[in-house]
């Protein structure tokens, strides 16, 4: 039955240590099969098809609402696997997999004849990479093919860091959801460009910017910063508007939660101050506010009646956390979110680049 159709959602737990391999055989021949399974990475979710089959690559994009012209990631479990993908391996290419692979690193390498027009959406260049879950990989090899997969979400949506993440979304709409529990890293894999004439980076992620130029001095950062827009906090005071949804047609569309977002940026006290300002206006006015925060902000926060979700304290736990934290105060009803920014070094400049996407680009500067 194609995978659009509504359909009984499996839910399955899998242990990683010792996976059910009856369970794995099943998953695999679904996968072989044509069909769409849900499976964990050590980032989020994905949303897999057997990478060779178009009609299964097909049903990714219309499970998920996905346009065509946004290309897939195709996932392998050995390095054998890029003969089969891409045309060339470039010394770059071969330094990052020896450093990186197996690990949330997604390489852009010049596309072989077999892959489906559908998967690169069209362009000469394929993006690879090799995911270090360890039901992932056992998936991949089960199947005995590359695996074409993007993150579980509707389209538009924040990236599944839980299998609950996945059903919420996709539910009944795919047959099978491998279940390993929470996702390691939490934001997606960085994705570098190794056709462009200098290596850069068209998405930070799990692996640094810092991480890629110890191996390759060359990498660029991503060329357009998320951040370009920026909206004054005075402006803002003006006009506060609980309604706002974000703007369409740009870039900062991804990983949006259905409420609005507002990502304030500043030093720690001028943060503070202002989001503790705005959650006056907004409860004055009868909104529900939602706040994503550090660990070191709860005692500034503990008054103030908005619904907090405390992302951590390290990179590692704020970036595992982030996902869940949009999506818990989502589905608590609340009308605004408001978060606060980190620091832009190592994983920060991923966790940056998902709340400012998660904001629609509205960055209130103080
Ligand atoms: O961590 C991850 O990367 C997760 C897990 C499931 O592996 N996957 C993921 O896939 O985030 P997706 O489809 O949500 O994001 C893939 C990103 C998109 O920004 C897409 O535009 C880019 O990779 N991409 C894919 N193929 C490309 C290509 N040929 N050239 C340039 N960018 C490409
Ligand atoms: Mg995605």
């Amino acid at each position: 039955m194609p995978s659009s159709h509504i359909q009984q959602t499996e839910i399955v737990a899998i242990n990683e240590r010792h996976p059910d391999l009856m369970l794995l055989e099943r998953a695999s021949s679904l996968i072989r099969q044509g069909e769409l399974v849900v499976f964990p990475t050590e980032t989020v979710y994905g949303l897999g098809a057997d990478a060779f089959q178009s009609q299964a690559v097909e049903q990714i994009f219309a499970v998920k609402g996905r346009p065509l012209s946004d290309p897939l990631i195709v996932h392998i479990a050995d390095e054998a696997a890029l003969d089969g993908l891409v045309t060339a391996i470039p010394i770059e290419a071969r330094l990052l997999i020896q450093a990186f692979w197996p690990g949330p690193l997604t390489l852009i390498l010049p596309a072989g004849p077999r892959v489906p027009r559908l998967i690169t959406a069209g362009l000469p260049n394929v993006a690879v990479r090799m995911p270090r879950h360890p039901i992932a990989l056992a998936l991949i090899r089960a199947a005995g093919t590359p695996i074409a997969a993007p993150s579980a979400n509707r389209f538009m949506h924040v990236s599944p860091t839980t299998a609950q993440h996945v059903l919420a979304d996709l539910g009944g709409r795919i047959p099978m959801i491998l279940d390993g529990g929470p996702c390691e890293v939490g934001v997606e894999s960085t994705v570098l460009d190794l056709c462009s004439p200098v290596p850069t980076i068209l998405r930070p992620g799990g692996v640094s910017l810092e991480e890629l130029r110890a191996v390759l001095p060359t990498v660029q950062p991503p060329a357009i910063s998320s951040a370009k827009s920026g909206i004054a906090a005075k402006e803002l005071q003006d006009s506060p508007d609980v309604d706002a949804q974000h703007s369409p047609g740009q870039m900062l569309i991804h990983y949006s939660p259905t409420v609005p977002a507002y990502l304030y940026e500043g030093s720690v006290e001028a943060m503070r101050t202002a989001m503790l300002a705005a959650i006056q206006r907004y409860q004055s006015e009868g909104a529900r506010v939602g706040i994503l925060i550090a660990d070191e902000d709860i005692q500034a926060f503990a008054e103030c009646n908005a619904q907090m979700y405390v992302l951590g304290n390290t990179f590692e736990q704020i970036a595992t956390r982030l996902f869940a934290g949009l999506r818990t105060l989502e589905e608590a009803g609340v009308d605004v979110i408001l978060c606060r920014s980190f620091a832009e070094e190592g994983l920060g400049l991923a966790i940056r680049d998902r709340l400012c996407k998660a904001a629609g680009g509205k960055v209130v500067k103080l």
